[in-house]
């Protein structure tokens, strides 16, 4: 029988009530900040809910006043953000970018599953450009017109990790309209300098803090994906990049980069820790 879990610890260290059982999983009321349950089918090949999603989703249901109109949800996966942003009341239309047909399919049942197939439209693109003729057209009729985008993208692997939350915002800059709002997910051992960055690298940016964080938790380098990350993060300090900014799990205030990281999980076996956050950008391309 599938393993069912009640009230286990949300990725912010909270006790709201999710469950999960293999391939599903259940977001209370409490979890989406009052836009009610959410159930979201995850099956075996599809992008998996992670501690990172499940920030962003706090990130929605806590700040859904901020979000309005039409929005781009890029890297749609399976849906669940573009599910929670449906269902805020003055949301009126969203449109899931997603690279693999098999979460694209995913995407479209749990919209229907959770009422909103008629606001959502998931389309097979590759970041901002569609498969389908029909799909370009309709994405090139958001030129200038999308009030928001969401994004918890992967890292980017041939660079310092973050290139992929560069290219979302670089790619963004056509859609947005003047004062538009991103809800992008940058866990905090980027650094704070990239972070600050951005409004460098991808000008019309302005970075506005930070919608919802975790708690400090491990960097879980048993997660093959996590383990590769950190072996980019300390090949680009290597090179002389920015640092990375982790704490050492044994003394808490003790930061570590990502070279002393690796070093100690080594050693150690222990994994360093790092925060999931959903950061806040504006969009004013005159403001230059
Ligand atoms: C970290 S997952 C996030 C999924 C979901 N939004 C969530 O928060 O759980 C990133 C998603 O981006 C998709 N993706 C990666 N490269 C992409 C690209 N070039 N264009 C569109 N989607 C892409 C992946 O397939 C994956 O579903």
């Amino acid at each position: 029988m599938a393993k069912r879990r009640r009230n286990e610890p949300t990725a912010s260290g909270s006790k709201d009530s999710f469950s999960r059982k293999r391939g599903e999983t259940t977001l209370d009321n409490a979890v989406t900040g009052g836009l009610g349950e959410i159930r979201l089918m995850h099956p075996p090949g599809t992008t998996p809910i992670t501690p990172a999603s499940m920030i962003s989703i706090e990130a929605i249901g806590s700040h859904k006043h901020l979000l309005s109109g039409i929005g781009i949800d890029w890297g749609s996966g399976g849906g669940c953000l573009s599910i929670m942003a449906a269902r805020t009341p003055g949301v009126d239309r969203v449109v899931g970018l997603e690279i693999d047909e098999t979460n694209l399919s995913v995407a479209r049942r749990n919209a229907r599953l959770n009422g909103v197939e008629e606001k959502v439209a998931f389309m097979h693109s590759d970041s901002y450009t569609p498969s389908a003729d029909g799909d370009r057209r309709s994405l090139e009729l958001l030129s200038g017109r999308a009030d928001f985008l969401i994004a918890n993208p992967d890292a980017s692997k041939d660079d310092d990790g973050f290139g992929y939350r560069r290219a979302v915002l670089c790619g963004a800059r056509k859609y947005l309209r003047d004062g538009g709002r991103v809800f992008l997910s940058i866990s905090y051992q980027y650094g704070r300098r990239r972070i600050a960055g951005l409004e460098r690298d991808v000008p019309g940016f302005f970075h506005e803090g930070i919608l919802a964080r975790s708690v400090c938790v491990p960097f879980d380098l048993g997660r093959t994906d996590l383990l590769n990350c950190l072996k980019v993060y300390a090949r680009e300090e290597s090179r002389g990049g920015l640092g990375y900014e982790f704490c050492n799990p044994l003394r808490r205030s003790q930061a570590m980069n990502a070279r002393d990281s690796l070093a100690f999980y080594e050693r150690t076996g222990r994994s360093p820790l790092s925060q999931w956050q959903t950061h806040l950008f504006r969009y004013f391309p005159d403001r230059l």
